[in-house]
């Protein structure tokens, strides 16, 4: 069974996201990110910041206010969150709407890290809406099951970001099976931000790599386990039983980490023509 693997090993992967996040205005990110000591997985250049730590900043910037600006288009009043590691939009939606019931998961050692945050820092004093931290495999169909059935009858709202490029196929295709049968009887999308293509061969090498980050990347097939292209993501997803009915633009302008970036761009890059490969994309997903 594909939830008899320790998926835990992945998890060190969410810390080095929020240290990345805490130099960003995300909710909460620079707060949380400052309890957490400097020790990660993936030996980031916090000493230099030169152009490619921002780069990584903006993307991870980006990828999470793609999954905000796709919400705004549902009025669903239940969103479940999956591997959402140290991220608390949860937190920040239930601060502003009382009718919103949020489930916030991730494997259990994350959960119990998360909510000591959120204690230490009181950060959940102004809650309006119902936010529940819950540990979950989203893999194991029984406790996902559990999970589902504690909101109250209606449309739900799936997201979740930075997790399907740590499944092989057959788990992508376990998680489909569960969000679809879950979409199909409840009404609602999947929001995911986890369409990463595969990069071309010779852009492999775009984005330096420290030994430790290339060490997990290839533990965790993460190279693999993208989608070849843009059309093989749809293909799969249409096998399915999902169609891609809206995709996320998030404007760079907007993000908080583009002065830096800008500041660190080497002279080259500013001149180039040549524009950086798209790698993500964010879809809203209906079973159909
Ligand atoms: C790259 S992090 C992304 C965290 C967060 N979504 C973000 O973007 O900052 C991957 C997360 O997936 C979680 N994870 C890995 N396997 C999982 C599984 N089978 N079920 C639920 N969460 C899982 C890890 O614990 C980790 O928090």
């Amino acid at each position: 069974m594909a939830h008899s693997k320790d998926y835990s090993s992945i998890s060190p992967s969410a810390k080095s996201l929020l240290m990345m996040k805490g130099y960003t205005q995300i909710p909460y990110a620079q707060q949380t990110a400052a309890l957490v000591d400097g020790k990660e997985i993936f030996d980031l250049n916090f000493e230099d910041k030169d152009f490619f730590f921002w780069l990584r900043v903006m993307h991870f910037e980006s990828r999470y206010w793609s999954i905000d600006q796709l919400l705004k288009q549902t009025d669903s009043k239940n969103i479940l969150e999956l591997s959402s590691g140290y991220s608390l939009r949860g937190l920040a939606l239930c601060d502003a709407d009382a009718q919103l019931h949020y489930i916030d998961t991730d494997l259990s050692d994350v959960i119990a890290h998360k909510q000591n945050m959120i204690a230490q820092l009181q950060l959940d004093k102004n809650t309006k809406g119902k936010l529940e931290l819950l540990p979950l495999n989203a893999l194991d169909s029984s406790a996902f099951n559990d999970v589902i059935n504690k909101f109250d009858n209606g449309p739900l709202t799936i997201v979740n970001e930075g997790l399907l490029m740590y499944l092989n196929m057959d788990e992508k295709k376990q998680l489909c099976k569960l969000i679809h049968h879950t979409l199909k009887q409840r009404g609602g999308c999947w929001i995911t931000a986890d369409v990463y293509i595969k990069l071309p061969a010779d852009k492999a090498n775009y984005l330096p790599k420290s030994k430790s980050e290339a060490e997990f990347t290839q533990q965790h097939n993460i190279e693999e386990n993208k989608f070849d292209s843009i059309e093989q993501a749809h293909a799969f997803f249409k096998e399915q039983g999902f169609e891609m009915v809206a995709e996320a633009t998030v404007d760079f302008k907007d993000m908080s980490a583009l002065p830096q970036l800008l500041k660190a761009m080497p002279e080259e890059a500013r001149n180039s023509k040549v524009r950086p490969p798209k790698i993500q994309s964010t879809w809203m997903l209906k079973a159909v």
